[in-house]
């Protein structure tokens, strides 16, 4: 049985101080949900404020993104020794903004995986389709390659969370149908089972992201292969996130 993980993408939103209150807040609204995993992942420099008020409760902490090198001439970039130590437990590498905006390519997102799971970081992989692709019928092909090469190399026994994230989808308001997302985690499921056995198949949580609202969560989450979700705008408000996380529970 996957535990249900409901992460917050807070992307570039929320001064240390508008963290600050929402960790406090929220901390106290969520304190008894224990049936799944509840992450947030603020701007970097939220990152050790908000661990030291969230450090005794159910909310763990997520980087956005993280450079693979442990230290060194690379300015502007955290390494995953100062992920870690900010008290981080998963990191999201490849979000399609990193991809799109700031041109990384999966073998960059690669060399990242190999390097969080060495320090004991989880990384969440987003892989995603534009809209172009899909009209194309592309979707399969570019997700398959983008879990593929992402995980390159990854550990056998190392532990990974895979995000679908259709690009046509996020911050459009536009979700995907939950028939139309389970149609690829069901693929990726396959996926994973081909290259890492069936054990790791059947246990690797693989979250939609796209426009996660309350109103339609309970459906995605009804799906078999939907094990959770990566929200982005509707984590900045504590009301709606908390709903979100509470899905089921109406
Ligand atoms: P959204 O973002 O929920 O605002 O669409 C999701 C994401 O990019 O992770």
């Amino acid at each position: 049985m996957r535990k249900p993980l409901i992460a917050g993408n807070w992307k570039m939103h929320k001064t240390v101080k508008e963290s600050i209150e929402f960790a406090l807040e929220f901390k106290e609204r969520i304190g008894d949900v224990n049936d799944r995993d509840v992450v947030i992942a603020p701007p970097f420099v939220s990152l050790f404020p908000m661990f030291d008020i969230l450090k005794d409760s159910n909310v763990k902490l997520s980087a956005q993104n993280m450079y693979f090198e442990e230290q060194g001439a690379f300015t502007g970039e955290i390494s995953p020794i100062m992920v870690e130590e900010s008290g981080c437990k998963f990191v999201i590498l490849g979000h399609s903004e990193r991809r799109h905006i700031f041109g990384e390519t999966d073998e960059i997102i690669n060399k990242k995986v190999l390097s969080a799971v060495s320090h004991r970081l989880i990384p969440i992989l987003c892989v995603g389709e534009t809209l172009e692709d899909r009209e194309n019928r592309r979707t399969f092909d570019i997700v398959g390659e983008q879990l593929a090469r992402g995980l390159y190399g990854i550990n056998f026994s190392a532990d990974f969370v895979v995000a679908y994230e259709p690009v046509w989808a996020i911050g459009t308001g536009r979700t995907a149908t939950p028939e139309i997302a389970e149609e690829v985690h069901g693929y990726l499921r396959n996926k994973i089972t081909e290259i890492f056995g069936k054990d790791k198949g059947d246990n690797v949580r693989i979250l939609y992201g796209g426009s996660v609202k309350p109103e339609n969560v309970e459906g995605l989450m009804a799906m078999e292969n939907i094990d959770g979700a990566l929200v982005g705008g509707a984590s900045l408000k504590v009301d709606s996130f908390e709903k979100i996380i509470k899905f089921g529970r109406q």
